[in-house]
Order: C-alpha cells, then sequence, then structure tokens
C-alpha cells in the first residue's frame, strides 16, 4: 500500500528518495512520485507504473533540489494515472498521502463551490485544497496544517511541502505507520523504518492524531490539539537486515528457502530445547484462567490463526472465536472481558486488525500481538508481543511470516496446555522435541522436492481452475495453498475441508481441474482419501501432498504424488507449507508473473 518518504536534508535529494521508494515497493503500488523545493520553487516528476519509469523521467530531466517528499501509490480513489499521482501540487503546497480521506466528497463538494479546482479524481487533493485555502486567508503554514487536520477525517499519513519554506516537512498520522529518522544535519520520514534503514536508524513514531514539524536539525511533535508532545526516539532493528534477494531470481524464493533457519530462531524464543518444554507465557494474559481466546487476522495471518484455533482447541481445550478482522471488528460479538484476544499480524499495521484489537481493548479483553514488526501500532498497542522472528518479508505473497505465525501459535498452544493442565509433561515434550526437529525437516524437504514440483508446477500453469482439499488443520492449509497459488499466478483457486467436497464443488470436477489434496498420514488420512476416490471417480486429476506413510498407504492411482517425511501432526501444517508454496511460486514463474509485486496487490494493507 503507499508508501511515505521524505528528506529535509544538506544534499540533493531525489535520488535518495527514489532509493528509499525502492525500499518500500514491497507495499504494493502503481504509480510514483517525487517532489523537491529549488530556488524557492515546487517542482515533481510523477509516473505511472513501477519506479524505473519513475527513474526514466529523473534522467531526462533530473530534479534539484535539498528538501523533497516522495510516494507510491497503491490507488483507492482515481485509477493509477499520473494526472492522479502524487504529490499533489495546489497553489504552493505539495502533499503525499497513505491512507483514505472518509469525507473527501463534502470537502471537495465546499471547495470547489469557493471556486477550488481540482486536478484529480483522488481523495488526497482535498489536503492540498484546504492547505492552499486556508494560506489564502492568511493562516500560517502551522496554523493552516493544524486547521486542515481539524477538518478531515479517515486514515491519512501525510508529507506537506509549503513551497515558502524551504527548509520544513510537516506530517501527520491518523492511521497508516510514520516514522522519522535522525540524521546528521539531516532529517527523514518514512513509512516504515526499512524505508529509513540506510539513512539512520534513529527513529521516532509518531501516534495516532500527531502531526510534526521536522526541520534539518529539529522535530516538533504537537498532538491533535495542538501541544507540542513528546514521543520517545528509538533505535531501529531494520538496519541491521540485509534487503536483498541474495542468489534467488525473487525475494519470495528467498523467503520461502529461509524457513528453516528463521524458523529455528523464532522457536528459539519460545522453547527450552534442553528440556524438550515450552517457555510459560508471563505477564498479562493468563491461559490457565481465561475463558476464551479471540483470534482475529487478514489474510494469511488469518489462516495462521485458524490453524492456532485447532491447536488451542484441542491441546488447551480454550474455546477460540475467529474471523477475518474485516468482520470481527463489525459483527458486534458478545466478548468477555476475562477473555483475551490474539491479533496475528506479519507488518503490524494492518487496518481491520488494528480495528479488531482496538475492539476488543474497548470490551476489556487482554491483548496478544503475534507479529513480525515488533515496532508496529499493532504490537505497540497490545498488552503482550508475541513476535514471529521472520525478518523482513519483501515478497507481497507471504511464506516465511505463515510458518513463523505457525511455530509461534504451536508454542503458546502448547503453553496454554501446560498452563490449564490439558497436557501431560511426556505429551508436552513430545510435541516439543517434534517443533525441534522441524527446521532440519524443512531443509530435508527444501532439497528433496523441487524437481518434482517445477515438473507439477508446468501443468498448473495450464489450467485455470484449481482446487484444493484438506480436513483439520490441512484445511486452512488447503486455502492458504490456494491463496498463494491465485496471489501470484492469477490463476482461480479455491481450498475447501475436503468432507464438503461432495456438497459442490464436486460439480466442477472433470478432467480439466486438478485437485490438489493435502493429506499427512494423521487420524483423518482414511477419510480424506475418500474424498479422493469421489474426485477420482470423475476423471478428476490429484495432485497428493502425502508423507511416506500415507504414500505407502493409498493405493489410488493418483496423478502424482508429492512425498514428505513422516512428521507428527503439530509440526505437519509447517512442512506441508513447503510444497504448497512452491507450487504456486513456480507456476507464477512459468507464468511469468511479477511474483513478488503481483498486479493490485499491497503487503500492508493500511485501508479498510
Ligand atoms: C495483505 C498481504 C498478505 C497478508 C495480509 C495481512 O493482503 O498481501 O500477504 O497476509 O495483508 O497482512 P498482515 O501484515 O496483517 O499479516
Amino acid at each position: 500500500m503507499c508508501g511515505i518518504v521524505g528528506i529535509v536534508g544538506s544534499q540533493p535529494v531525489s535520488e535518495r528518495l527514489v532509493d528509499a521508494l525502492k525500499r518500500l515497493e514491497y507495499r504494493g503500488y502503481d504509480s510514483a512520485g517525487v517532489a523537491t523545493i529549488k530556488d524557492g520553487e515546487l517542482h515533481r516528476r510523477r509516473a505511472e507504473g513501477k519506479l524505473v519509469n519513475l527513474e526514466g523521467k529523473l534522467r531526462e530531466e533530473p530534479l534539484a533540489g535539498t528538501i523533497g517528499i516522495a510516494h507510491t501509490r497503491w490507488a483507492t480513489h482515481g485509477a493509477p494515472t499520473e494526472r492522479n499521482a502524487h504529490p499533489h501540487f495546489t497553489d504552493g503546497v505539495a502533499v503525499v498521502h497513505n491512507g483514505i480521506i472518509e469525507n473527501f466528497a463534502e470537502l471537495k463538494a465546499e471547495l470547489a463551490s469557493a471556486g477550488a479546482e481540482f486536478q484529480t479524481e483522488t481523495d488526497t487533493e482535498v489536503v492540498a485544497q484546504l492547505l492552499a485555502s486556508f494560506r489564502r486567508e492568511g493562516m500560517g503554514r502551522r496554523e493552516a496544517m493544524h486547521a486542515m487536520l481539524k477538518r478531515v477525517s479517515g486514515a491519512y499519513a501525510l508529507a506537506v511541502l509549503f513551497e515558502d519554506d524551504p527548509s520544513t516537512i510537516m506530517a501527520a498520522r491518523n492511521g497508516p505507520p510514520l516514522a522519522i529518522g535522525h540524521g546528521e544535519g539531516e532529517m527523514f520520514l518514512g513509512s516504515d523504518a526499512i524505508a529509513l534503514a540506510p539513512f539512520t536508524n534513529e527513529i521516532t513514531y509518531l501516534v495516532d492524531g500527531d502531526w510534526a514539524v521536522i526541520g534539518r536539525a529539529s522535530v516538533h511533535i504537537f498532538d491533535i490539539d495542538g501541544n507540542l508532545v513528546t514521543r520517545p526516539r528509538q533505535i531501529s532493528m531494520a538496519a541491521a537486515y540485509m534487503i536483498d534477494k541474495g542468489n534467488h531470481r525473487h525475494f519470495m524464493e528467498k523467503e520461502i528457502h529461509e524457513q528453516p533457519e528463521v524458523i529455528s530462531h523464532a522457536l528459539g524464543h519460545y522453547v527450552n530445547f534442553i528440556e524438550n518444554r515450552v517457555l510459560p507465557v508471563s505477564g498479562v494474559i493468563d491461559f490457565a484462567k481465561v475463558p476464551s481466546l479471540a483470534i482475529s487476522a487478514c489474510g494469511t495471518a488469518y489462516l495462521a490463526g485458524l490453524i492456532g484455533k485447532y491447536w488451542f482447541e484441542r491441546y488447551a481445550r480454550l474455546p477460540v472465536e475467529i474471523d477475518v478482522a474485516s468482520e470481527f471488528r463489525y459483527r458486534e460479538i458478545p466478548l468477555s472481558p476475562q477473555s483475551a484476544a490474539l491479533f496475528i499480524s506479519q507488518s503490524g499495521e494492518t487496518a481491520d486488525t488494528l480495528a479488531s484489537l482496538r475492539y476488543c481493548k474497548e470490551h476489556g479483553l487482554k491483548i496478544g500481538a503475534v507479529v513480525n514488526t515488533r515496532e508496529s501500532t499493532i504490537a505497540r498497542e497490545s498488552d503482550a508481543v508475541f513476535p514471529i522472528l521472520a525478518g523482513p518479508e519483501i515478497g507481497v505473497a507471504s511464506t516465511k511470516a505463515f510458518t513463523c505465525q505457525l511455530a509461534v501459535l504451536a508454542s503458546l498452544a502448547i503453553a496454554a496446555g501446560r498452563a490449564r493442565g490439558t497436557l501431560g509433561e511426556e505429551e508436552e515434550q513430545a510435541m516439543v522435541k517434534s517443533l525441534a526437529e522441524m527446521p532440519r525437516l524443512m531443509s530435508r524437504v527444501l532439497n528433496s522436492i523441487q524437481p518434482k514440483i517445477e515438473f507439477l508446477s508446468r501443468e498448473l500453469a495450464k489450467c485455470r481452475d484449481v482446487l484444493y482439499l484438506g480436513r483439520g488443520t490441512s484445511f486452512p492449509l488447503a486455502m492458504e495453498g490456494a491463496l498463494k497459488l491465485k496471489e501470484i499466478s492469477y490463476i482461480h483457486a479455491e481450498g475447501y475441508a475436503a468432507g464438503e467436497l461432495k456438497h459442490g464443488p464436486i460439480a466442477l470436477i472433470d478432467e480439466n481441474m486438478p485437485v490438489i489434496v493435502i493429506a499427512p498420514h494423521d487420524r483423518f488420512f482414511d477419510k480424506t482419501v475418500s474424498n479422493m476416490q469421489e474426485v477420482a471417480a470423475r476423471g478428476g486429476r490429484i495432485i497428493l501432498i502425502t508423507d511416506e506413510k500415507g504414500a505407502a498407504a493409498t493405493t489410488l492411482d493418483t496423478m502424482h504424488t508429492i512425498v514428505l517425511p513422516n512428521v507428527d501432526e503439530i509440526v505437519a501444517p509447517m512442512i506441508f507449507s513447503l510444497p504448497v508454496q512452491l507450487l504456486a511460486y513456480h507456476t507464477a514463474v512459468f507464468m511469468g508473473t511479477d511474483v513478488d509485486q503481483p498486479r493490485n496487490l499491497a503487503k500492508s494493507v493500511t485501508v479498510e
């Protein structure tokens, strides 16, 4: 989703701004732009599509200036054209924005009736127009900024340049994140610490309702009432990570192959490998006492939560209420204040997940965050943070964050089972031992299944529709498989509970429709094989993903079998994720799609 950067510099900024935008590319965007002030005048370059187009324009017509703001736009209001690309200019004011100004229609009508001429179809332009109109009325820059913020409602991260002040950027936040970076004689602004990593690791995050006046060597932060406030400076870890593809063709491929390492790192945080016990969850969430758990998240994180539900209910006998965050937040769920809620989010910034968190907070629940970005809003607003320690995930399609979320949820479910007395010591030790073996098994799988996956992916790349089936925790994994495939290959795919096949999707089965069956040799195996028989009887093409025991037990003449090592039930979803991710990845590669930045998708979804 939209990315913002700004530099109040001592050296020319346009190249550095574009470099910083590149580090925000992973969020997803469809146009981009940059503005600077030079010799008392605002200048800008904007381009549709990827940043190479903007770079082309800047090569033809470079932008000078030591102060500037820049933006990658993920279109919400108005097509992703150059005209709608940010920065928006109105009478000496330049604005970039991430979010949605919800009352833009009303403001636009009001401004238009007072004579304002709108140049774009965006909601953002009302911000520039409002600022310009307040300046025309004689307000100073800060006064205009404050007055504008009192008029707009909705979600925003904003950066503003005033042509008559070439030494200040103004910024504001309500919803989408915004970080100020402190440099030496230069100050920076960015949607996240990754964008700012090459410039500085000293970061101040604005909180909702804040606005800031950023000079070369100073920053003043105000609340919505105009009171000066202090926000802490923190040292960001983002600079410690190498954000490059290494020897891989895509970030997604790199991130798939990083899983053994990052999972082992994540588990190390929750598990004592010497005693094969989970570390007890200390702090505000007392699993022994909570009557139930609410879980909410979006996309892949939601599917991780769904697998978590199976685990919490089975191993800790803890009832779980779960829903996608966009429904959860409005469903008016009766929640007990004695309960706890878990919010799962890679970015920690997803607008619907954050709104669900706030809903639960208002209802008195204790809040836990299972997040990758520990400095994120969701982490900051939670009572307990459970980091997944996956490192930066750049590919839009989530892979390593998913399996790390699962590893953390598995550890928490075991810890809950231990706290509630529903898991015996031996059972716990056996499960933790399986978790400990997982990184090694993951490496083995990644090294062995590649040729088979590539072969099958060539076949999938020719298909229009694909069905994924599974039972138990393999059902959410089937949905995740379908989500991965459709996200990056644009092939229509659906994930179904295998037992539900005959209630609808069986009507679609024919020789053209591959059915990918995820079936470890667990207590559901025979039932899933029966469902496979139903597919085979109708000429369906089956790709069975199973383990050695499952492969030996099935006599079905399946189209193809991907055989994984035998694993315990608790680790199966993580191990079985690997072929599922690789099938989607290689299919997309064969189809030639933009694997890391699939069309229309954003990595960090900061609007409803
Ligand atoms: C977007 C991303 C998905 C992600 C979802 C939730 O749709 O493309 O990969 O699963 O948002 O994001 P979060 O950061 O909250 O996990």
